[in-house]
């Protein structure tokens, strides 16, 4: 069986820098490994608007920031085809047929979209294309026929669901889907990076994200206020780690080598991290530190991204040829379930001679 991978994200804003380690970072190295037939990554155009529904200026403003950042990245469209979700309207029907596998208590329960509810207050009037989203993205994975889904925690229960659309689809109409498995981060720092500010998530509406568009010193004033811990006063205070933002940054960020670089008084994250614990040392050159080592991360990023832009036609049209690839994938996926769905009748010869022999 094909290897092939698809992932994606909303374009209600710019990527940052929990996109890049949650999910981005890993794309590229998949990408370059080689050891997969194909690769699709979407923009989710629809899936962004079903919460999105009354601006949808929103979206369509983000859609080639989006595009910037995957390319800026380093997502490579002669090795994946990067395509706009709603460009490829064989996933709405998809999506139809999908509608009839699910329930509504299902639905209520997926973990994620529960909080996602409660956050957007939809508890009183709940837009059923919303509960309906990860029926949605179950069409996203199995129309192209995903084996492998990278993306961050809060997707598994997405994955969850499109695995049980799959069994379900499958044992009724026969066997034509291919049932995806999730590929999380490995480093559980980047499983879910917190918001500057040690709130749980990286939110554009709480302003605590450090984006991959930002420019040095954005990225500098950014990290220098960010939160650690509030108990550590004087220098000579015990610091603690836990829910320390700063470290939770260095555990997804830096590698020995940036100690030897721009810290060489310690050897790794460890001593760093005893010495903290221990007291007498200080959040400011803890925080120049992290920095540095995101600085460097980031800059040929932001580089990429500026070059990128200056010829966003030719983003543009490599997002227009990427969506009509993929759409003839998942008009090919299309095809084969409405046969096993028995639907197929201006395809199928067999259609009017079954009527014929029946009178
Ligand atoms: N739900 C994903 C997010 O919020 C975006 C998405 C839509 C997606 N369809 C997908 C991710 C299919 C993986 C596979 O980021």
């Amino acid at each position: 069986m094909d290897k092939v991978i698809l992932t994606g994200d909303r374009p209600t804003g710019r990527l940052h820098i929990g996109h890049y380690v949650g999910s981005l970072k890993r794309r590229v190295e998949l990408q370059n490994s080689g050891e997969y037939d194909r690769i699709y990554i979407m923009i989710a155009d629809a899936q962004a608007l079903t919460d999105n529904f009354e601006h949808p200026e929103k979206v369509r403003d983000n859609i080639l920031e989006v595009a910037l950042d995957y390319l800026a990245c380093g997502l490579d469209p002669e090795k994946s085809t990067i395509f706009v979700q709603s460009a490829v309207p064989e996933l709405t029907e998809i999506t139809f047929y999908y509608l009839n596998l699910v329930t509504l208590s299902r639905l209520e329960r997926n973990p994620t979209v529960k909080s996602e509810i409660a956050m957007r207050g939809f508890e009183a009037s709940l837009p059923v294309g919303f509960v309906c989203y990860p029926i949605s993205q179950a069409s996203d994975i199995t129309a192209f026929k995903a084996t492998t889904v990278p993306v961050g925690e809060d997707q598994l229960p997405m994955i969850e669901q499109t695995r049980e659309i799959v069994r379900k689809f499958n044992s009724i109409y026969g066997d034509v889907l291919v049932e995806p498995a999730v590929l999380l981060p490995s480093n559980a720092a980047c499983l879910r990076l917190p918001g500057t500010d040690g709130k749980a998530k990286m939110s554009k509406s709480l302003g605590n994200c450090i984006y991959l568009a930002d420019d040095e010193e954005t990225v500098r004033k950014k990290v220098m206020s960010m939160y650690t811990d509030p108990g550590h006063i004087k220098v000579s205070d015990p610091g603690k780690l836990e829910g320390n933002t700063v470290f939770t940054y260095l555990d997804a960020f830096c590698r020995d080598e940036h100690f030897a670089k721009y810290l060489p008084e310690y050897e790794n994250l460890d001593a760093l991290k005893a010495h903290y614990t221990a007291g007498g040392l200080g959040d400011v050159k803890v925080k120049k530190f992290l920095n540095n080592v995101l600085q460097e991360e980031l800059a040929p990023i932001r580089e990429r991204r500026k070059e990128y832009a200056g010829r966003i036609e030719w983003v543009y049209e490599m997002l227009r040829a990427g969506s009509e690839k993929a759409r003839l994938e998942a008009a090919d996926t299309l095809e084969k379930m409405k046969a096993a769905m028995k639907i197929n009748y201006f395809e199928d010869s067999d259609f009017l001679k079954d009527f014929i022999s029946r009178q």
